[in-house]
């Protein structure tokens, strides 16, 4: 009921918002097409540099339909009003970019509007691409263009009114969009500065690790960065709220934006895999440096020590008092135990120091066990098989409030099982 009442105040808000914005907002005029530019008018530099750009804002792995070709666009993005197809965004010219002008590039990354003149839905986050300085979009655009031709028409995005109306975006981003690049904090030092900048514009860390208000727009302010939701799964916060026991510290943060792993904290299983796979592993160090000083500086204080909360949860496994205890025995010690044992292929993560066991929301823990890690950020992580077919949702609750309680020290999940039943109907399973 409460769901349904507040996204009947988002409409009632966006259409008068729609009614405002045809007042205030003239039509954008169309920037006039070219024919697709000269490969040989990009330097091999620029179109290198634009390459790890590209790979930083994860372009590939929401223009790329499962199966197409890369940025070919047409793939599926579900979203509370309806589903959003991404665009091809290689240089084909007539259902790609090709006929776009460096202009008509920058002003979709900067305002978010397409060479015709039309608004795009901020599934495309381009309130976070609009931070990018001139310099970067250069060389994007020069990558880009030098890119293999696709053609390909993906499916037309038809969301419900008044969505469907293009043109409404225009008073969204009167409200919520701030275009345009952000000037350095001159309190901060410069490899601050560049961490800031790297996460605020291409890296577009907010899109998944920030809340969002009721028109689905990012929270700013203290808000930023405390935790989000990203297909399914929780994007823990990265600020001061942060749920690690251990603080993360430079070091363990730059690892992990490398390699999907930290000793202290554990792997990267759900979205935050791709984003590692197909983009911070391929950012120089001194980049990552940046970025990982830039976190670090938001960090909680805590004096939590990995090996003790590793030894206490050691202990708590050898003793086998409840069904929780034996479930982890028989399922999942064989792998994450800290004592030596058989040396399978892959980490070791020790679950006493994950982030999931410590924050409000089981989901990612559920997916986890349901569904395993078939595809690690990085191959010498190993993979992880699934439990769907192995555990009834009520072992895997008993299993995980047990974590959760004996592990972790924190009051159990209320409703587990219900929750593990929800999401084991809702999402697909491993092949
Ligand atoms: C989180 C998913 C996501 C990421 C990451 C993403 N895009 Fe997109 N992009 C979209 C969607 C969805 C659309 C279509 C929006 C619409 O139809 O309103 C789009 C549209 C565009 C368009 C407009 C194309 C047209 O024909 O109208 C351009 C240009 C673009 N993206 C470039 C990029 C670049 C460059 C990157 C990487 C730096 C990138 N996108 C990363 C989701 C994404
Ligand atoms: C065959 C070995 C194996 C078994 C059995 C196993 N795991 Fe894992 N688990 C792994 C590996 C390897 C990883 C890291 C995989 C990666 O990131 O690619 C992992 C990762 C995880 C993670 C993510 C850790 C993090 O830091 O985010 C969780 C949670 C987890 N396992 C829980 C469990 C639970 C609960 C069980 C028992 C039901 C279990 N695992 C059984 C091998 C195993
Ligand atoms: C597509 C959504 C998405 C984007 C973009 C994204 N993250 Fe994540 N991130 C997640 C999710 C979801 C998790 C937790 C579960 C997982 O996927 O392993 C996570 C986990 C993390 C963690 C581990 C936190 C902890 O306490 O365990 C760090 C650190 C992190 N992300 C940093 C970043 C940074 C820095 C950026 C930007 C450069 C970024 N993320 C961009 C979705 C995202």
């Amino acid at each position: 009921m409460i769901r349904k009442y507040k996204w009947l105040r988002v409409s009632g808000g966006i259409v008068l918002a729609l009614a405002v914005a045809a007042a205030l907002f003239s039509l954008q005029p169309e920037i006039a097409p070219i024919s697709p530019p000269d490969a040989a008018q990009f330097s091999a530099d620029s179109i290198n540099r634009g390459k790890k750009l590209a790979a930083l804002g994860d372009c590939s792995a929401c223009h790329t339909r499962p199966g197409g070709m890369t940025n070919s666009g047409g793939l599926a993005m579900d979203t509370p009003f309806g589903t959003i197809y991404s665009s091809n965004i290689t240089p084909d010219a007539t259902s790609g970019i090709g006929s776009w002008s460096y202009p008509a590039f920058r002003r979709a990354m900067r305002y978010g509007i397409d060479r015709h003149g039309h608004y795009l839905y901020p599934a495309f986050p381009y309130t976070s691409f609009t931070q990018t300085s001139n310099d970067d979009l250069q060389d994007l655009y020069a990558f880009l263009m030098t890119q293999p031709a696709v053609s390909y028409r993906p499916p037309e995005t038809r969301l419900s009114f008044p969505f469907s109306i293009r043109q409404g975006m225009a008073a969204w981003n009167w409200l919520f969009l701030q275009p345009g690049e952000r000037a350095p904090d001159p309190n901060q030092s410069a490899i601050w500065n560049r961490g800031a900048y790297l996460a605020g514009g291409l890296g577009h860390c907010s899109a998944c690790h920030s809340p969002r208000n009721l028109a689905a727009a990012e929270k700013h302010g203290s808000d930023a960065l405390s935790g989000g939701i990203a297909e399914g799964w929780t994007a823990p916060a990265l600020n001061g709220h942060s749920p690690a026991p251990v603080a993360w510290d430079q070091t363990q943060l730059q690892h992990y934006l490398r390699t999907g792993y930290s000793r202290e904290h554990g792997v990267a299983a759900g979205p935050m895999g791709p984003v590692i796979a197909g983009g911070l592993s391929q950012q120089s160090d001194e980049d990552l440096e940046a970025l990982a000083h830039w976190l670090v500086s938001f960090q909680p204080a805590t004096t939590a020590q990995a090996d003790e909360l590793t030894a206490r949860a050691e202990q708590r496994s050898q003793r086998l008092d409840s069904a929780g205890a034996r479930q982890y025995s028989g399922s999942c010690m064989v792998c994450h135990s800290q004592q030596k044992g058989p040396q399978l292929l892959g980490v070791r993560p020790s679950l006493a120091l994950n982030s999931n066991l410590y924050t409000d929301t089981p989901d990612n823990l559920i997916r986890i066990v349901l569904d395993g890690i078939s595809h690690p950020a990085t191959a010498n992580l190993g993979t992880m098989p699934g439990f769907r077919h192995q555990l009834s949702d009520r072992q895997i609750a008993t299993l995980l409030n047990w974590l959760r309680t004996d592990f972790a020290g924190q009051a159990p999940w209320t409703d587990l099982e219900n929750k593990v039943a929800d999401i084991r109907q809702n999402s697909h399973g491993a092949e």
